[in-house]
């Protein structure tokens, strides 16, 4: 087979307007659409607004859907007829907060190029990545007037706080989202240079912990000792969640846990990854987790239950002797073929109630969820997605898991049943979710470059 290459028309005109899409894509990480607090909702409207009107620029029709959260911008293109395939890209204009404010070296909001990587909160997760999708759209349409399939944009506002009414948005609109194919990116390469089609995601299982004991705070002198303290109480129920071997401890847990295919565990053996090299990158003094499992078996096969964060007591500067009313935790399970998230959600209720000490109470509350996924590899889309990544990058991509969760993507494939390609341009060390957080140029311009080629090569089947 001779090496895919990248349609000399799109190339060119992808050359000459790199530094648009640059200015464009900076316009679009300085509107803070930060989802998870009600101040930014103005910002996010702005920011599907700002998104709209791009799509328009480029060609699509776009409308602005309102949800009971923030709006869906839905682009739409379908000069190709109603008898040639369609598909959808996906992505997500919403952003995760920036905080804590004072470790970005360059503010948040405030993109800027140092070393070949734009950093902004969104710059990888996801704005660059969706935005990268528009410009190779319109590519095709600037230079031919035309694309070779359908093609629907759908980015959603809601993606980092659970995408909560996606679902229902999609079975409300299966009819006009009917499409043959899904294409996100989302995600990271496996390295630099090397491009990357994700065959799995875990899902997740987020709850909220609540202890509470006295009806409010205490002397620790005069009640300390006699009154149980829910801090305590809270440090004691999260330690039951593990044995000594790192596996989660709750009644059930891996009951639905299906062993993971045996090719697929030996196609992830022949990945070159480099355990200290990891480890040396999150700074952490060693690493840890269930035994029996190499890293990338822990972090892209097994399910976990990680603390998110806990609040209790004075935590001011200096010293003050209370003993807390309330204690609190964030506790999150990544799930695995087939669990559930709700029926995970059920088992850390029940496990809290057998292991919460007498004198105090806890209740759970579950926050969001999202079911794990597997991919079907192989397929019409499967392959274009092979041919435009090899034919960006010059190099045939290889295969990885992950484990972070993109909820949406087991609701496409059911709702739609349409297949789900994931090539993501993101690397690892991005800081997505952190301070800092970026997206190299090269793979931003090679992504716009793989992205324009997916089409063509998906229309020659
Ligand atoms: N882009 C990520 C998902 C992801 C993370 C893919 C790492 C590949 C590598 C997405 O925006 C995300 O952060 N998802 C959340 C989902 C949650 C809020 C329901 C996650 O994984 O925490
Ligand atoms: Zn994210």
């Amino acid at each position: 087979m001779t090496t895919p290459f990248v349609p000399a028309d799109l190339d060119q005109w992808l050359a000459a307007h790199q530094q648009d899409a640059l200015d464009e894509l900076f316009a679009f990480l300085r509107i803070p659409s930060v989802s998870a607090r009600s101040e930014h909702a103005g910002d996010c409207r702005a920011a599907a607004q700002w998104l709209a009107d791009r799509l328009t620029h480029a060609g699509f029709t776009a409308s602005i859907m309102d949800t009971p959260g923030h709006p869906v911008v839905l682009g739409e293109w379908r000069g190709a007829g109603p008898d040639a395939p369609t598909l959808l890209v996906y992505g997500h204009y919403d952003v995760q907060p920036a905080e804590p404010l004072e470790l970005w070296t360059s503010p948040a909001f405030a993109p800027e190029i140092r070393d070949g990587r734009i950093y902004a909160r969104g710059s990888v997760d996801d704005k660059g990545q969706l935005y990268l999708h528009v410009k190779a759209l319109e590519a095709h349409l600037a230079v031919r007037g035309t694309l070779p399939v359908n093609v629907i944009v759908l980015a959603e506002g809601e993606e980092e706080v659970g995408s909560e009414h996606l679902e229902a948005f999609l079975e409300e609109h299966r009819e006009r989202l009917r499409c043959d194919g899904v294409v996100i990116s989302d995600s990271t390469m496996f390295a630099p240079g090397v491009p990357s089609i994700l065959s799995s995601l875990r899902g997740l299982a987020y709850v909220q912990i609540d202890v509470r004991g006295a009806s409010s705070d205490l002397h620790s002198g005069m009640y300390g000792g006699a009154v149980v303290n829910p801090a305590m109480a809270l440090a004691r129920i999260l330690s039951t969640l593990h044995d000594e071997h790192g596996r989660v401890a709750i009644a059930g847990f891996y009951d639905a846990v299906q062993a993971w295919p045996d090719a697929v565990r030996a196609q992830m053996r022949t990945l070159p990854f480099d355990e200290e090299h990891f480890r040396a990158e999150t700074g952490a003094p060693a690493l840890g987790g269930e035994t029996g499992y190499t890293v990338l078996e822990r972090l892209w096969t097994r399910p976990t239950c990680e603390v998110n964060g806990l609040l209790s007591g004075y935590t001011g500067e200096g010293a003050k002797t209370v003993l807390p009313a309330v204690a609190m935790a964030k506790v999150s399970c990544r799930l695995v073929p087939d669990q559930d998230p709700k029926a995970v959600e059920r088992l850390i209720a029940e496990h809290v109630a057998r292991v919460t000490p007498p004198g105090v109470t806890a209740t759970v509350t579950a926050l969001h969820g999202g079911r794990p996924w597997r991919a079907e590899l192989g397929g019409p889309l499967h392959d274009a997605g092979v041919v435009a990544l090899e034919a960006a990058f010059g190099t045939t991509p290889v295969i990885t898991g992950e484990g972070g969760s993109i909820p949406v993507v087991g609701d496409f494939e059911r709702i739609l049943g349409a297949p789900v390609l994931l090539m993501g341009f993101g690397l690892p060390g991005e800081n997505a979710h952190a301070p800092d957080e970026w997206i190299a140029v090269e793979n931003f311009r090679q992504g716009m470059r793989a992205a324009a080629t997916l089409f063509d090569a998906y229309a020659r089947g």
